[in-house]
Parts: structure tokens; sequence; C-alpha cells
């Protein structure tokens, strides 16, 4: 994150704010976000793609109504996958025509919901999606805007739970065996449906360009195959997120301007070797907008050497706000961040408090000897699929979300509390 410095104590300062501080007054375990870095790397966004392409941030990543004002001020748009996401994005006051509604397994009630707001895009999954979207748009008068998304058949090279492109797997129409050809076909010929144009995702936390330009070239070759076959050329190609971030100083990430020239080198390379017009490029990024604009601060709890083996560091939290670890062995750092330590680096592991062994935040880590009870550690580039996977696993609470900015710290989404938990079981 871009305001966090440490002051000549060795205590950590994000956007102008001791974390003491911040613990003192919004409690541990919670994560704080960088509104400014947001907005930074909206901006970035946007300027790497310019006017020809938009940018729709992925909302499962991390979604509040604070977010949803963010991006509509930043000149985003919006990528919701549930109708929970949906009715965050409207009672923000998001337009609907810049939401693009996706999912495997939209409901009935969902679409209906979707179609009535107006979104800008619903994004096809399945045959029977096609179907059911086009009646629905029908019932409600009104013709609605869709992609189909298709899988390509890249093999992106990130944890399998996330990579999305390949054959064997839920998502999209195949390109394979005249799938989304078909797809097209029927589509094409239903009232309620307006084709705007084909979307793939491969996969998320990718570093590798490859993957996107051959999904991008495959997109662009479909177009082609579609205007050869029906005369008609769409307008737009929605080429999905993934982009990787740096969770620890092993990766390196690839810049929104560096993914802007590829793709649109390839789009552009493609379209005059098929004499198509080049259509609109739309990308959805989440984790590398939220990413790295967030960090979690714990407090360390119980501290046990392990002789010959390592440290385990308990803190208050867990896989309850973070499982990512624990379900895609995700790699993470972490620092003490209340105060500067010159005792030795030991070898350490960070768990939290459930009841499981895997309940792991950090599994490797170097922190000092020293480290004590009532410490505040922080780990870093939280900001997306941490919060919005928090569990209440073994009743935990999810904890808060503090936007800091210029010197002030505001909650977003507040402590869940014993009250909110008991309110669901009305056995
Ligand atoms: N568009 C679509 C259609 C997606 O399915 C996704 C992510 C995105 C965009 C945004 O991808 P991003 O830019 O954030 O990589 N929970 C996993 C990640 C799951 C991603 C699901 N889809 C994790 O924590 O790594």
């Amino acid at each position: 994150s871009r305001t966090v410095t440490r002051d000549a104590q060795g205590a950590l300062t994000v956007g102008g704010i001791e974390v003491a501080r911040l613990a003192e007054e919004f409690g541990t375990p919670a994560y704080f976000m960088d509104e400014a870095d947001f907005r930074a790397r909206c901006r970035a966004w946007r300027e790497a793609f310019g006017t020809e392409a938009d940018v729709f941030y992925a909302g499962k990543a991390f979604l509040s109504r604070a977010v949803v004002k963010w991006l509509y001020e930043e000149g985003l748009n919006l990528d919701v996958c549930s109708g929970g996401e949906l009715a965050t994005a409207l009672s923000a006051g998001m337009p609907a025509e810049r939401i693009a509604f996706h999912g495997n397994n939209k409901s009935e009630a969902e679409i209906e919901r979707a179609v009535e707001a107006g979104v800008g895009r619903i994004v096809l999954d399945s045959f029977q999606e096609i179907v059911r979207v086009a009646h629905i748009a029908q019932r409600l008068g009104k013709v609605q805007p869709v992609l189909i998304r298709v899988t390509v058949g890249v093999e992106a090279h990130t944890h399998e739970f996330i990579a999305t492109a390949h054959e064997d797997q839920k998502f999209g129409i195949a390109l394979a065996g005249g799938q989304a050809a078909e797809a097209v076909r029927r589509a094409l010929k239903l009232d309620g449906l307006e084709l705007l144009g084909i979307h793939s995702h491969i996969g998320s936390q990718i570093f590798d360009m490859a993957g996107f330009e051959v999904s991008a070239r495959r997109v662009v070759q479909l177009l082609a195959a579609i205007r050869d076959e029906h005369g008609v050329e769409l307008p737009e190609i929605d080429l999905g997120g993934g982009l990787g971030i740096a969770y620890t100083s092993e990766d390196d990430p690839r810049e929104p301007h560096e993914i802007a020239k590829a793709l649109s080198e390839i789009v552009t390379r493609e379209c005059e070797s098929a004499r198509l017009r080049s259509p609109r490029i739309s990308v959805e990024p989440g984790r590398a907008i939220v990413g790295p604009t967030a960090f979690t601060l714990y407090r360390v709890g119980t501290v046990k050497h392990l002789e010959g083996l390592r440290t385990y560091v308990s803190v208050d939290g867990g896989m309850s706000d973070n499982i990512r670890t624990a379900l895609y062995d995700a790699e993470y750092s972490v620092a003490l961040v209340s105060r500067s330590s010159t005792a030795e680096p030991m070898l350490s592991r960070v768990v939290g408090k459930h009841c499981e062994s895997g309940d792991i935040v950090v599994k490797d880590a170097f922190l000092p000897a020293d480290l004590a009870p009532g410490d505040l550690i922080a780990v870093p580039a939280t900001g997306a699929y941490c919060r919005s996977m928090a569990s209440n696993y073994n009743h935990a609470l999810r904890p808060p979300v503090v936007a800091v900015n210029d010197g002030e710290a505001r909650v977003i989404i507040r402590r869940e509390t014993e009250e909110d938990l008991l309110a669901l079981d009305v056995g």
C-alpha cells in the first residue's frame, strides 16, 4: 500500500495514523484499507485502457457501498456475480447500465432483478441460461444486452481451484466442438436478447501474459467466424480479470498498462488479419485493484517455541478472516508493526484461533524472537478475497473494514457482534 510508513520507533503508520491507535480505536483483527491507494489503482486501470475500453471492477474480490462510490467516482464499471452483490451495487447508486452480471447458475429471481434494474450486461454461461434470460426479458417487455462466456481452452498457470478456461470445469461454453458457435446461433435468434459480444476469463493470480494473449486471439477468431456465418460483427469482447499481485517479494506482477498494451496489440493484429472492425474491449480486474490496498491487523495472543521446528504465533483471527492460505496454499508475508525489534529472526508460523491445525494465516515467516503477547502484527495484501470470503466458523465474528484516508479512519463495514450472530438463530 502506498501510504504506509514506519516512524523512528518502528511503529507502522498508515494514511498518517499509527497502527497502535487504529488497534485501540477499532480493535483487532481488522482490515485497514487505504482509500487513496484504491482510487489510484482505479485511475491507473482507466488510464491504461483509455476511452476505447471499459474497466469493470470484479466485486467478488471485495465489495461494500463505500467501494461502489469510489468506483463510480473514478469512472469504473462493476462486475457482480450474485443478487447480494447486485443489491449492494444498486443501493450505493451505481447506475445499472454500468453493471455486468455474471455467474454460472443465476437464479430466476436474480435474473429478473437484474433485467428489471436494467443492468448493462448479463454474461450468459450455459445453453439453459440463454433461454432463461431471453424469456424473462420478454416477459418484462425488455431486450437485455448480453455477452456469451466461452472457455477458450487455455491452461492458466495458477492454482487449480482458480483456473477457469481449461475444458474440464464448470464455467462458460466451450469453443471446442462448435459449442460456442451454437450458443451464438441460438442467442441471435431470440427476441429478448441483444448479443453484444463474447466474454472470456481464464483464471486468477496470473503473471504470465501468454494465457491472456491466446484467449484474446481465440475470442477474436470467434468474432470472425460469427461475421462469416451471420453477417454480423459483434461490437464487444470482455477478456475477464485475473492479473496477479505481489503477496511476497518473490511475486513479480504485471502493471495495468502492460496488460492493456498486450491485449490491444493482439486484438488489433487479429482483427486486421480477419478484416474485422476492432471490438470495444472490457476487462474485469478485482484482485489487482483491491488486493494491495488493505492489510489485516492482528494481536498476538500466544507464542510457542517448538524446539528444532519453528515458532507458532497465535493471533486473534485466522482462517475465518483469511481462508486463502488453507484453501489455495496462498503465501503471505507478515511484520511486527507496533514496535521495532533487534531480536534475532525466528522461523515462525502465524496461526489463528480456530479448532483445526490447517488454520494457518502465514505458513513460513521470520518474526523477531522477542515477539510477545500483545504485539501487533500486520499481514499485507489482504484486500482481495479475504473479507469477501470470511466466515463465521466457530462462531467467529467477522472483522470490520476500516478505510483510512488523509489521517482519518472510518469504518465502512462494522465488526460483527454476538447479537448479529444470534439474530439469525431463530430456533
Ligand atoms: N471476472 C470473472 C468472470 C471472474 O470469475 C473473476 C474472478 C474476475 C473477473 C476477477 O478476477 P481477479 O482479477 O480478481 O483475479 N477466491 C480466489 C479467486 C477467485 C476468482 C474468481 N473469479 C482467490 O482468493 O484467489
